[in-house]
Parts: C-alpha cells; structure tokens; sequence
C-alpha cells in the first residue's frame, strides 16, 4: 500500500511563487513506488483546487481524513500532507491549526514553532531565552506610529541608530524589509513595513557581513546539516537577490574553520530547540569581521526546491533529495504517533 501524501502549494502569501516551485521539484522527486502524489493548489484568495481543477475541502472529520470534491461530492483520502508553503497562512501556524483539527499528519512544525517562528518578536524573545546572540533590536507597534510618531523615531534613534533594519514582524523573503542609513528614511521605512503587518521591528544593521545557513533535520533529536554561505548579488539578500536575478550565489560548505562551523551547527540547534521545532528548519546567521556569530532567524518552511540551500545543505551533508522527503514524511508520521499518545 502507498503512503497518501498531500502536497499542498501555492497559497494567499507573498510567497506564492516560490511555494510553486518549491512543491513541483518535491512531486518530481517522490518517489512513485511509495507514494500516491494528491496535488492541493491554494490560490491567491485562498481556494483550494485538487490539482488545479477542481474545488475541494478538507475534510474536517477526523473518521475520513482527506479532501472532499466540491463539486462530485467525491473524497480523496490522505494520510499525510507536506504543506509546501511559505510565509503567512502557511508557514505561520494556521495551515498547521487547520490539519490538527483534521486529525491529519503533517509534515514539519507544529501550531507553536510554527507562529514563533514567522513572528520575529517572539522568535528573537524565544532566542534570547535561549542564550543565543542576536543584534540589538526593538518593537515598534503601526497603532504607535499612528499616535505618537515623533517618539518612536526618537526612541529607535536612540536605542538602535543606524543603520537599521526595518522589517514587517510576520513576513518572509524579505518582503517590505529596508536598510536605514540616514534618519529621514526611516519614516518612509517604518511605513512601508506597516503596510504589512501591524508590528514591526527595527534592529542594528551589520555592515560587511557574511550569511551562513544551517539546515535541521529532526524532532526531539534533530540533526544538523553542514554549514552553507549565500554571497547576495544586491547590498542584501533582498527580494530582487532571493528570487529576481539568479545572481545570488550559494558556497556550499561555506568556507569556514572546522570548528566555527561546529560551533554554528550547535547554536543552530539551540534556536531549533528554543522555538520547541520539529521536522525542519533552516537557521540563518550573521558573521561579522570581528568575528561574531549573531543568529537572525528561523525558517519553519524554507526555500525546497532542489536548488534552495535547505536541501542542498543536506545532500552535502549525505542526504539526497528525494530520501529527505521520505524522512521528512517519516517525522510528521512520528510526530502525529507521539501527539495520539496524549488522553483526551
Ligand atoms: N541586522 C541586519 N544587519 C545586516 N543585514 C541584515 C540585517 N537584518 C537583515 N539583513 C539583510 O536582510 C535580509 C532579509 O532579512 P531577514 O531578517 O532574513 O528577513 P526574511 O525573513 O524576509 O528573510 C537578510 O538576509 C540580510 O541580507
Ligand atoms: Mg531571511
């Protein structure tokens, strides 16, 4: 019998296109002797297709797990899904809310690492629980910029300076992100941020840094990938760099003593524990000329086509493709067996 898997993509986020691309190179890669490849597409307003025809739902009886054709009335049983999806309403717990009350298996974090990790307040909050060093940074709310705009310019002057990172708190792919160098851009950045989300943070902008990358694999016991470094073709690794001009490169391992590179797999498994992680995660880090390893995010879904540094990272590290999806599938199996366990 082949394992049911629902590979949900596209969804109502900025990152849209990059989820696209993500789940396609995933179905090519399953393999077909195990798995029964079920294709959900969510579009840019949030309707579900199966294999971008026809609407369907989930099912939301935990007796017959699966979707349910809106149309014929016909279900399609599933037995795990791999929401391939990023950023919010997908990356951010809610997808992840909605197949635990489907009773369905899923690949990779759960409700709460989920939506700490695509909230870089409480992912930061999380982190320095965690004893981890991240660059100074502040909250800065949209009501406040409303109210009393004048102080918060004068606050994040004070407390950070510039430059500064002004960056939406749940959103990803650099999206509404801008570097301040001077005080009279960071009115417009602040803006252009609340745009997107109604909190914002602001941090101190690290000049001349390099970006490493570690990828974790696991749930209670996860694994980390050899360290890899992205050389961003722009000022930073915008938008334009991530996904526009193909001119960003990737140095996989990245070019680093031994044991700076152990000491950034460790740390990248203390910020996958912190935000209580499970499947996969991609950790991301700074590296200043000093010599100072600042971590800057958690990634819950990151970047999986098989030119994305996530899985890349780990075929350098003996995982190829294809069998790091079967082991991605295996986790949300153990995850879900190890949630069934709790009494009702
Ligand atoms: N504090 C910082 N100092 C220097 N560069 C930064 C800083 N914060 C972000 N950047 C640059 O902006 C990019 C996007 O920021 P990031 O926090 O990773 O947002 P996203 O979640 O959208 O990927 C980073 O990859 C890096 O190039
Ligand atoms: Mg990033």
């Amino acid at each position: 019998m082949k394992l049911k898997v629902g590979v949900v993509y596209g969804g109502k986020s900025g990152e849209h296109d990059v989820s696209l691309q993500s789940a396609r190179s995933i179905m090519e890669a399953m393999n077909p002797e195990k798995y029964e490849i079920h294709p959900f597409f969510i579009d840019r307003r949030g309707n579900w297709f199966y294999r971008e025809k026809e609407k369907v739902y989930l099912s939301l009886d935990t007796e017959e797990k699966g979707f349910v054709k809106a149309t014929s009335g016909e279900f399609i049983a599933i037995d795990v899904v791999f929401p391939v999806l990023h950023g919010p309403y997908g990356e951010d717990g809610t997808i992840q809310g909605l197949l635990e009350m489907a009773g369905i298996p899923y690949v990779g974090a759960g409700v709460l690492a989920s939506a700490a990790g695509m909230d870089k307040g409480i992912m930061k909050a999380l982190f320095a629980r965690a004893g981890l060093p991240q660059v100074k940074y502040t909250t800065v709310y949209r009501y406040r910029l409303e109210e009393a705009i004048e102080e918060e310019i004068k606050r994040v002057k004070e407390e950070i300076g510039f430059p500064c990172f002004v960056k939406p708190a749940n959103l990803g792919s650099s999206v509404g992100i801008s570097k301040v160098k001077r005080e009279e851009e960071l009115l417009p950045a602040l803006q252009l941020a609340a745009r997107y989300d109604a909190k914002i943070i602001v941090e101190q902008g690290l000049e001349g840094v390099r970006e490493v990358e570690v990828g974790v694999l696991g749930n209670y016991h996860p694994q980390a990938s050899v360290v890899g470094e992205i050389i961003p073709s722009n000022e930073f690794y915008d938008y334009q760099a991530k996904y526009i001009d193909g001119r960003s490169q990737l140095l996989i391992p990245a070019p680093l003593p031994e044991e700076r590179a152990e000491e950034i797999r460790k740390m990248a498994i203390v910020a996958f524990k912190a935000v209580e992680g499970s499947g996969l995660g991609r950790v991301d880090f700074f590296l200043t000329g000093e010599g100072k390893i600042y971590v800057n995010e958690i990634n819950t879904m990151p970047g999986f086509t098989r030119y994305s540094m996530y899985p890349k990272l780990w075929e350098a590290t003996g995982l190829p493709y294809s069998e790091l999806i079967d082991r991605l599938i295996q986790l949300a199996q153990e995850r879900f067996a190890d949630r069934s366990r709790n009494a009702v």
